[in-house]
């Protein structure tokens, strides 16, 4: 027999029975990712199965965290252009198609991750096994990186599950569970893990013949109908992402229209149009976004100190003081996670709340009774404070009151351990006001989680002057522990989210006060990708919530806090929570009364709400409030939905050109006051990029999404 060849991200071995088991290892990575080099290996593979064919072929992965995370997304900001970016593409399909195309039967085994690109080299094998645990997820969420499968994906998935499951699972790019794959017939078998590789011999001894799918999963496909599902399935698309922020799943669509019936027309249009996709700016920027998310992750990485030495360097008991809105979210989410939480509260009903909305958490999150229950387990009411001794990290979220807390902090200190975790939910009070109460200070940290938890993924980690620098790396890792997204901010007013929030969230007050329609101000900003418009997220922040960090921010910035603001906490409109804000709420959703007959907003309603963000963007980051520009733009991004196909703020004032938005905000200082005077920090910036092609206003309402799916 041949000598076995050898590669540097794969295993090759072909066994007595002429099986070739072909295992994918990047080499130098903890996750499998489908880089140049890995395809250039896989070419020369299929050169090795063309010329002495197997007798069966079973693909599978040599590492513990999953099967194909996607392809490399760190090599899509590299192509010079779009022919260069369609040459790459075309040599993946290519490949892919000589996969498809080998005289063996082809079996993929599939556990963990396999995404994008790895289930597009899963759909050219002609069999599909997956490892039925929890831990598998299966998907094409390309539409999230601003583009489409470009690697035949597009044409075998609704080839496979027929186009309706097809084109949804690739427009909303959601991954699927072992078993809604197995439903949709995205896969053939699933199984446990641990007989896989038995599942695999045994398909190969006698291989499946292909049926084709039910007549009424293909009709959708006929050349008559698929105009119509088009069209109803744009219109549904047009209500979460307009075509002009988002162009990829409007091109998929399209694709799929035009050639949905010619297999080969659809794979070459697929590559042109994902080459044309990649390399607009849309794309590149969401590949930023993606790429901004990866250093935030990386920031609770930096170290491999441990939360207790006598701990496996995981928190394992979080103690939560303060059951309210925050403490008992947080306190949910944490024991979601699998940590064990004890939560003190002063209030016993407030505790039952807290329970109440753990189950509903639990039960929205967790697949069958017997997971529930053990979250349920979880999370134990502490009125007296036990947990305290055992904890590896303490939140405290208790109300905003500068006294409470230090009062707090002075009984509880005697009582922790010696490596425990002091951290404060605290909105808008200095660490170093809060750390003089006690006699550690450097142990003191602050994370600031934001409303709703379970859906937003941001937490500020605060670093104070006396916060030592283990305390913040810590901070950050256990952030990561629990699934959330750790920026490390100074501890200034506002911290970075708030700060930039406010003024835009004050400007369109302002403009509310001066008469200009709610719902048109809400526009503006929805207009140029922002998820909800100020005067909506206002309401469902809650108004009491946004006039006390307003108040507190306004001593230190030149935040003018409107009248209007105040007279609705006052008359106890509080947004949605009341039921009545600056809208009137009908379940949970905002009514948005007309705009007046013949009514024409100022022009410059959009740039006064997004200047003042961006002012305060620079003001920020001149401030040092974080490291640098991209864990800034990550920040907003994550922190306050900022437009996500745009990059992030200061990514923007690049692109846009720095000039010309001192100029746009000296013309409305002019206009409107000095609350619009640049910001010191602008002078310092360089334009990377003066030939802009975005345009001044997009034309289209819309909604980013940074907010966790489901
Ligand atoms: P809240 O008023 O809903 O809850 C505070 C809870 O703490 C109450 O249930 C109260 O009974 C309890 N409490 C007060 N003193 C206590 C003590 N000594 N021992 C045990 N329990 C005690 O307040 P919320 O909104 O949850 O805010 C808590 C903290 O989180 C504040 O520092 C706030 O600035 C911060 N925060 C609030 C956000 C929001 O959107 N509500 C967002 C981010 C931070």
């Amino acid at each position: 027999m041949a000598t076995t060849p050898r590669y540097t991200h794969w295993h090759f071995d072909r066994d007595e029975g002429d099986i070739v088991w072909l295992s994918i290892d990047k080499a130098d990575s903890a996750v499998n990712v489908l880089s140049a080099a890995v395809f250039a290996e896989f070419d020369a593979i299929l050169t090795v199965l063309e010329t002495a064919s197997p007798r069966g072929l079973v693909i599978q992965s040599a590492k513990r965290s999953g099967f194909i995370a996607g392809a490399d997304v760190g090599e899509f900001t590299d192509f010079a252009d779009e022919p260069a970016a369609l040459a790459a593409i075309r040599t993946g399909q290519a490949l892919f198609d000589r996969l498809e195309a080998l005289a063996c039967t082809s079996v993929c085994l599939i556990q963990g991750y396999c995404l994008g690109a790895g289930l597009e080299l899963a759909l050219a094998c002609d069999v599909r096994v997956v490892d039925d645990s929890a831990a598998t997820r299966l998907g094409l969420p390309e539409v999230r990186l601003g583009i489409h499968p470009g690697f035949g994906g597009s044409l075998r998935m609704i080839r496979t599950v027929g186009p309706l499951a097809g084109l949804d699972a690739m427009l909303t790019g959601r991954t699927l569970s072992a078993r809604a794959a197995r439903k949709i017939g995205l896969v053939d078998y699933a199984v446990p893990e641990r007989h896989l590789r038995h599942a695999a011999q045994q398909i190969l001894q006698r291989p499946p013949r292909r049926r084709p799918l039910p007549w009424l999963k293909r009709a959708p496909n006929h050349s008559l109908l698929r105009p119509l599902f088009a069209r109803l399935i744009r219109r549904k698309l047009a209500a979460k992402a307009p075509r002009a922020h988002y162009p990829a799943p409007y091109a998929l669509l399209e694709l799929w229209v035009r050639h949905g019936d010619k297999p080969k027309r659809m794979l070459r249009e697929e590559a042109t149009s994902v080459a044309r996709l990649l390399t607009g700016r849309t794309a590149q920027n969401l590949i930023r976004v993606f790429q901004l998310q990866e250093q935030l992750k990386a920031q609770g990485k930096r170290t491999d100190k441990t939360v207790d030495p006598a701990s496996s360097g995981r928190a394992r008991h979080v103690h939560v003081i303060g059951g309210g809105v925050m403490g008992g979210d947080i306190a949910a989410w944490c024991a979601l996670q699998g940590l064990y939480v004890t939560v003190q509260e002063q209030r016993k009903e407030a505790l039952a709340r807290v329970l109440q909305r753990g189950h509903a958490l639990f039960k929205k999150r967790l697949k069958g009774r017997l997971l529930v229950q053990a979250a349920m387990d979880r999370l134990i009411p502490d009125e007296r404070g036990t947990g305290l001794g055992h904890a590896d990290v303490v939140i405290e979220a208790i109300f905003e009151d500068v006294e409470a807390k230090q009062k707090l902090f002075r009984e509880i200190e005697p009582k922790l351990r010696e490596h425990t975790l002091v951290a404060t939910n605290t909105s808008s009070i200095p660490l170093q006001v809060l750390a003089t109460a006690l006699h550690r200070p450097q142990r003191l940290v602050g994370l600031h989680f934001f409303n709703p938890v379970a859906s937003m993924q941001l937490v500020e980690v605060v670093n104070g002057p006396d916060t030592d620098p283990d305390s913040a790396l810590r901070a950050a890792a256990f952030t990561r522990q629990i699934a959330r997204l750790p920026l490390p901010v100074t501890s200034t007013p506002g911290f970075l989210v708030n700060r930039i929030l406010m003024p835009y969230l004050m400007e369109a007050m302002i403009l509310a006060d001066e008469g200009v329609p709610l719902r048109l101000i809400d526009k503006a900003a929805t207009d140029f990708g922002m998820p909800m418009g100020p005067i909506e997220l206002a309401d469902t922040v809650g108004l009491d919530i946004c006039l006390s960090v307003a108040d507190i921010l306004a001593a230190d910035m030149a935040i003018e806090v409107p009248k209007r603001l105040r007279d609705l906490v006052q008359a106890g409109r509080t947004g949605r929570k009341s039921g009545r804000g600056f809208y009137e709420f009908k379940r949970a959703k905002p009514v948005k009364p007309a705009v007046p007959h013949r009514y024409t907003a100022p022009a410059d309603v959009q740039d006064r709400l997004m200047l003042r963000q961006l002012n305060e963007a620079v003001a920020c980051l001149r401030d040092g409030v974080v490291e640098n520009a991209d864990l800034l733009d990550a920040g907003v991004i994550f922190g306050t939905g900022f437009a996500p196909f745009r990059g992030g703020p200061l990514h923007y004032i690049h692109c846009r050109g720095s000039r010309q938005l001192t100029q746009m905000l000296e013309g409305l200082q002019q206009r409107h006051g000095e609350r619009f005077a640049p910001d010191a920090g602008w002078s310092q910036l360089v334009d990377e990029d003066t030939g802009s092609d975005i345009p001044d206003t997009t034309p289209a309402t819309g909604s980013g999404q940074v907010e966790e799916n489901g």
